[in-house]
């Protein structure tokens, strides 16, 4: 613990999930947290998180010690993010870690999916990144490393996930370019890859159900078997805490010359 001391990091879709964890685990390091959450409901067949739920990270990264400034933005506000970004910054000297991890999952079919449910997935999952990264690259330093939170599914397709597939392969070229531009600075840029992870995006109905098309009230446990059925190693999913780690290793000195990868977080799923 303490390979990020004195660092800055900024957390998109921190309310909760692996954005929570991911800012525990940091600050954990040593590092001040911004912390950054839409905190109301979307269009998706799942409850989003609150405000209540950003309030209790920033508690939680308190009660352990750590710094941390929260606040609302939605990645689809550039303004809001920039805001953001300055009041951290201002308030911390800097940032030197970006952590671009706000999304949202839904499900459909080509046919069935309509021109907004399409757009609105480009927007957060692909978009936002943009707009993250660019609202906080006037604050960042030189050294700094960005990571951006993909999929399983931003490299392999999957039915019924054409718009997400979509963004996150799309996070992968954005990722590329980025580190290009960024490399010369000393800035590192690098995408991971969960495979399933037991956070509410995921332990829902809607999952369930496209997990198991054959059954009429698929359970936890029958999703909890489907899930396994794609990985490589004996595990229906990862934890919160394995991205966390992939994050921290990413955002410190041990990963100092490494950018431009895509890292899978995924039990071997990508390989199925
Ligand atoms: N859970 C999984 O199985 C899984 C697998 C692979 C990748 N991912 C990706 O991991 C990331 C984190 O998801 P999670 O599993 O923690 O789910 P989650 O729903 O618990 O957390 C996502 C957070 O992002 C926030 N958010 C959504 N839209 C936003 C917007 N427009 N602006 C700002 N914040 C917004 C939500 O309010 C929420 O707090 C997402 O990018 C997701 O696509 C998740």
């Amino acid at each position: 613990m303490g390979n990020l001391t004195g660092k800055v990091a900024f957390i998109t879709g921190a309310a909760r999930g692996q954005g929570r964890s991911h800012a525990l685990r940091l600050a954990a390091e040593g590092a001040a947290i911004i912390a950054t959450d839409i905190c109301r409901q979307l269009d998706v067949p799942y409850l989003m998180s609150t405000r209540s739920d950003l309030d209790e990270t920033a508690r939680l990264v308190s009660e352990q010690g750590g710094t941390i400034l929260a606040g609302e933005a939605d990645v689809r506000d550039l303004a809001a993010l920039a805001r953001a970004a300055d009041e951290g910054a201002a308030a911390f000297g800097g940032i030197d870690i970006v952590v671009a991890n706000a999304g949202i999952c839904s499900f459909d079919t080509i046919d069935a999916m309509d021109e907004d449910k399409w757009q609105t997935m480009i927007d957060i999952d692909l978009t936002g990144v943009f707009k993250t990264v660019k609202a906080t690259l006037p604050h960042q330093r030189d050294g700094g490393s960005i990571i951006i939170t993909s999929s399983t599914a931003g490299l392999k397709g999957y039915s019924s996930l054409s718009h997400y597939s979509a963004a996150k392969h799309g996070l992968v070229g954005f990722m590329r370019a980025a580190a290009h531009e960024l490399g010369p600075r000393g800035i590192r840029v690098n995408t991971i890859h969960p495979t399933q992870v037991p956070t509410d995006m995921l332990m829902n109905e809607q999952t369930y159900r496209m997990f198991n098309p054959h059954l009429d009230e698929p359970t936890r446990e029958d999703f909890e078997a489907a899930s396994q059925a794609g990985m490589v190693m004996p595990v229906p999913w990862v934890e919160t805490a394995d991205t966390s780690e992939a994050v921290a290793f990413l955002a410190s000195d041990a990963a100092r010359f490494i950018t431009g990868a895509t890292l899978p977080v995924d039990a071997g799923a990508q390989m199925k």
